[in-house]
């Protein structure tokens, strides 16, 4: 009766981690501290509140599957600034569609474009090892094969897509690259994007750049999808950037996001979600126009995690393979055993990470690239965090 693609996944990780720790009581008095979720602990800004509330008739009506003229006119003007693109490049009706959050988004495109078949193969699909647990779960139900690229502190956590077969590449149909990646906060160079979209576009894919962290970063704003094909200047073709809201202003409730890129994939795309209907409401859409609009909350954002990183730094430096990341929120620890660290800080300290065994699977080798690490959120305030910090270093030495 139940689709097996779905029955053969494996437990979603935050299902795991309470596997884990549920049976495990914490022998500290102190409170737990979260840093498993990247879930931002700031509160969004106070003025979408009164957008929200102020649009009490709008609530009744259903939204349009690709959102309001302004709403798209704001994402194209925020691309523009944010890339320094060419004035008129981005097309608000052509090139964006608003999404309810990316999470769904990343999920549904792989009902965009993966074929039965391609090359006359069973289809493939690219993501790097480790990674964002969505792309693995869409691979699947697809009915796809997952190619995992690892991405591995000895190649600086990129994952190289040079490496792979040309013979997978002609049967590939979707590569979900994330920059600033998830969980490792690495960057990917302008040169990489360029790569990828080349290969894309010489084996036919769709390249899906997952660029949900792309606002949160500690020095120089990273690149982007839409500026490397800006360089490569052949247009949009085979692109699709992902982009939300619920990092960059903290508004993750709001499940509000965009995709923009290649306008045939939009237009397919626009089809394919009118007979889902996963719109944002009409007052989320005019509260996401504000903050797309507004910077000055953004800055703030950044600086927010720049303390948390500055206070980890502080702490544990040297220490667990510490390294500041490029961009997001988390860091990625070498604790040698993931899981079995997990469980202690959990047990000692009350503190709850993810094991990083949870977020990547075994690869070529059958080795777990992810099982030596702890992924740590760093969402919550600089008093917690220095707090967790003393706590983690307390417990794995
Ligand atoms: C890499 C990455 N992409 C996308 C998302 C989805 O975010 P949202 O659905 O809130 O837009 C997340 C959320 O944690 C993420 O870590």
């Amino acid at each position: 009766m139940l689709n097996p693609r779905l029955t053969d996944l494996p437990d979603y990780p935050f299902d795991r981690l309470r596997t884990l720790l549920d049976p495990i009581a914490p022998e500290t008095n102190k409170p737990p501290i979260m840093l498993s979720v990247g879930e931002p602990k700031l509160p969004p800004p106070k003025f979408i509140s009164e957008i929200l509330g102020g649009r009490h008739d709008d609530w009744g009506k259903y939204p349009p599957i690709d959102g309001t003229p302004s709403f798209r006119r704001a994402v194209s003007e925020w691309l523009t600034r944010r890339y320094d693109l060419d004035a008129g490049s981005i097309d608000p009706d052509r090139h964006v569609l608003p999404v309810s959050g990316t999470r769904e988004a990343l999920y549904l495109v792989s009902a965009l474009c993966v074929p039965p078949e391609k090359a006359g193969q069973r289809p493939a699909i690219l993501m790097p090892n480790p990674f964002y647990h969505v792309y693995g779960g869409a691979t699947a139900v697809a009915g796809a094969e997952p190619v995992y690229l690892p991405a591995l502190a000895e190649n600086g956590f990129m994952p190289d897509i040079d490496a792979v077969d040309p013979a997978i590449l002609d049967r590939t149909a979707l590569f979900y690259l994330c920059t600033p990646s998830n969980p490792q906060g690495t960057a990917a160079p302008i040169a990489v994007l360029k790569r990828a979209i080349e290969l894309a576009r010489r084996h036919d894919f769709v390249l899906v750049v997952d660029e949900c962290y792309a606002e949160i970063y500690d020095r120089h704003p990273p690149a982007g999808g839409l500026q490397a094909a800006a360089e490569l200047g052949q247009g949009l073709e085979n692109l699709l950037v992902f982009h939300s809201l619920s990092k960059r202003s903290s508004a993750a409730g709001m499940r509000s996001g965009f995709v923009a890129g290649d306008p045939n994939l939009i237009k397919m795309f626009r089809r394919l979600r009118n007979y889902v209907g996963p719109q944002v409401a009409l007052p989320a859409l005019e509260a996401s126009e504000a903050l797309w609009r507004d910077e000055a909350h953004v800055d703030a954002v950044r600086a927010f995690y720049r303390r948390n990183f500055d206070i980890a730094e502080a702490a544990i430096a040297g220490r667990f393979g510490y390294y500041r990341p490029d961009g997001g929120f988390f860091l990625w620890l070498d604790v040698g055993d993931g899981e079995r660290a997990t469980a202690e800080l959990w047990r000692k300290a009350a503190l709850r990470v993810l094991p990083g065994a949870y977020i990547a699977r075994p690869g070529a080798d059958g080795v777990n690239p992810g099982s030596r690490y702890i992924r740590v959120a760093l969402v919550n305030p600089p008093e917690q965090t220095e707090d967790a910090m003393e706590r983690l270093a307390g417990v794995l030495g």
